[in-house]
């Protein structure tokens, strides 16, 4: 099965993106932790991506295309993937269809703003894993260490509330079209479903399985 995961930033793509590669045993594709990882490594890639990542911009298509099409034809996405943060603009979503790779689900996660820049500035990481935690909603069980190896959690550069803010803009400029573009597809389009991404983690990881139940 192959999903893309839509919504603002902050609503919870990369938690439920993850609950779902678990419990389908596929590959979760999130784009901005493969920017992250080149940024780190401080890759030609990275050095090109970061001070989009940083002010809240979206790094050019020409540079995130090449990668999610890279990744999407090795070998464990085969049976399938999940994309979270992929495709962000109608550009990326029509080099999906250039490349005849059909989508059987989408779903969009809605959360009020107020509510993702509450969650985004208590928001901790561990990097190499793509682990996430939350100060308050889902603490590790040591203050700032990963609970899986005990390795220092990092705040993202861009969750600062001025880079939210802006990074909120950007998604209603260039990404929320792509909502009522999978909506309308014509021909073999995929599923659309909505889900509000308020509320227990776990309760809303049932709700996208009952979703995309007997779909596997
Ligand atoms: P990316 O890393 O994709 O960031 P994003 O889309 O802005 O989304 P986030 O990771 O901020 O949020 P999320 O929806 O995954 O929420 P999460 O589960 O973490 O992209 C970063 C940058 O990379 C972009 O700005 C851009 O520059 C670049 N980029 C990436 N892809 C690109 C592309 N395709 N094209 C161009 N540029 C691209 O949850 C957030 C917090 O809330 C966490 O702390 C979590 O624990 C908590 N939480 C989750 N669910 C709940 C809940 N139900 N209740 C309470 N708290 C919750």
């Amino acid at each position: 099965m192959r999903i893309i995961l839509l919504g603002a930033p902050g609503v919870g793509k990369g938690t439920q993106a993850s609950l779902l590669a678990q419990a389908l045993n596929i590959p979760k594709i999130a784009t901005g932790d493969m920017l992250r990882t080149a940024v780190q490594e401080q890759s030609s890639l990275g050095l090109k991506a970061k001070s989009f990542m940083d002010a809240g911009h979206l790094v050019p298509d020409d540079v995130i295309i090449g990668l999610a099409v890279d990744r999407i034809h090795q070998a464990d996405c085969q049976p399938g993937f999940i994309f979270d943060g992929f495709p962000r603009t109608l550009a990326q979503a029509q080099a999906l269809q250039e490349h005849q790779v059909n989508i059987d689900q989408v779903i969009e996660i809605q959360v009020s703003d107020e509510e993702i820049i509450h969650r985004l500035s208590g928001r901790r990481i561990h990097l190499s894993s793509g682990r996430i935690y939350h100060t308050h909603f889902n603490p590790p069980k040591i203050e700032g260490k990963d609970d899986h190896t005990g390795e220092d959690l990092i705040q993202r550069e861009d969750d600062k509330e001025v880079t939210i803010r802006k990074r909120l803009q950007v998604y209603r400029e260039q990404t929320e079209a792509l909502v009522s573009y999978y909506k309308n597809m014509p021909g073999d389009a995929p599923e659309f479903h909505t889900i509000s991404g308020v509320g227990d983690t776990n309760e809303i990881h049932k709700k996208m399985l009952e979703l995309l139940q007997f779909k596997r």
